[in-house]
């Protein structure tokens, strides 16, 4: 691989006695988009919440082009361009769409907490603006976010995460609770919108037919270790996937446990 945009090695997370991740070695090229894979419990969430700088690791290293950034601050990390959405959305309801946006703008351009400028400030209207237009929700900007469809409100969560125009964006399941129909759509929308700047994608998701249209590359997880790290054609077809990941998928969408 040319130069990586974002390594990890050795990276290991202890809760107590549950191991959620274990000596992960990673590294990931400019511009990949990256499914990550894995039953409930597998480290999915583990994995994001350390690199986005939310849960220290236990042990090794995380690197965002050659710069060391373990145990930085979630704030400096996603200054420095690696920015995520969260499994539940972070979305303010009792706001508009367009206020949601200003007040993501605002937080990610103002030098502290407790330093946010007016929101009203016209650089900032003019950013929000724009994302309103690139994530297809500039129809809904008056809107209160309570009031829109689900997948409008992830698209205005994922809207969110990128205002400050991240490198590496990390989202923790996009397409959760909304229909299979209206899933490629929300894809379609973020993949575009992303693709014009050349984002890595990491993203985690249970819906294989979204990993294998949207993906250059799987990560399956398994007890916190990466079982495959293949193409999707390959690691959809991989027998330990199969077994680990999918298997499970398959009984849990079927009313069982996963
Ligand atoms: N803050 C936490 N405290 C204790 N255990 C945790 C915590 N976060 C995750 N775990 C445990 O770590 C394992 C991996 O969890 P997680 O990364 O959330 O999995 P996934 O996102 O793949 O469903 C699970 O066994 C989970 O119960
Ligand atoms: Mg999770």
């Amino acid at each position: 691989m040319a130069q990586p945009i974002l390594e990890v090695r050795d990276l290991s997370k202890n809760f107590g006695a549950v191991t959620a991740a274990s000596n992960i070695n990673v590294a990931f090229a400019p511009g990949e988009t990256v499914g990550i894979i894995g039953a409930n419990g597998a480290g999915k969430t583990t994995f994001v919440n350390m690199i986005t700088g939310y849960l220290p690791p236990t042990r090794g290293e995380i690197r965002y082009r050659s710069q060391d950034i373990t145990r930085k601050r979630p704030r400096d990390i996603a200054r420095l361009g690696i920015c995520r959405s969260f499994q539940v959305s972070q979305v303010f309801v009792s706001l508009s769409v367009l206020e949601n946006l200003l007040t993501a703008v605002a937080i990610a351009s103002s030098p502290g907490l407790g330093m946010l400028r007016p929101l009203r400030r016209p650089e900032l209207l003019e950013r929000a603006e724009v994302i309103l237009e690139r994530y297809d929700i500039a129809a809904y900007r008056d809107q209160l976010a309570s009031d829109l469809s689900q997948g409008a409100r992830k698209l205005l969560d994922i809207a969110m995460a990128v205002v400050s125009g991240p490198k590496v964006l990390l989202l923790d399941e996009p397409t959760s609770g909304i229909s299979s129909g209206e899933k490629t759509a929300l894809m379609d929308v973020v993949m575009d919108a992303l693709k014009q700047d050349e984002v890595t994608i990491l993203f985690i998701e249970h819906d294989m037919e979204i990993v294998e249209r949207y993906v250059d590359r799987v990560l399956a997880f398994y007890q916190g270790e990466i079982i495959c790290d293949a193409p999707p054609a390959q690691a959809l077809r991989d027998p330990q996937v199969l077994q680990y990941v999918i298997g499970t998928e398959i009984r849990a969408a079927a009313g069982g446990h996963a």
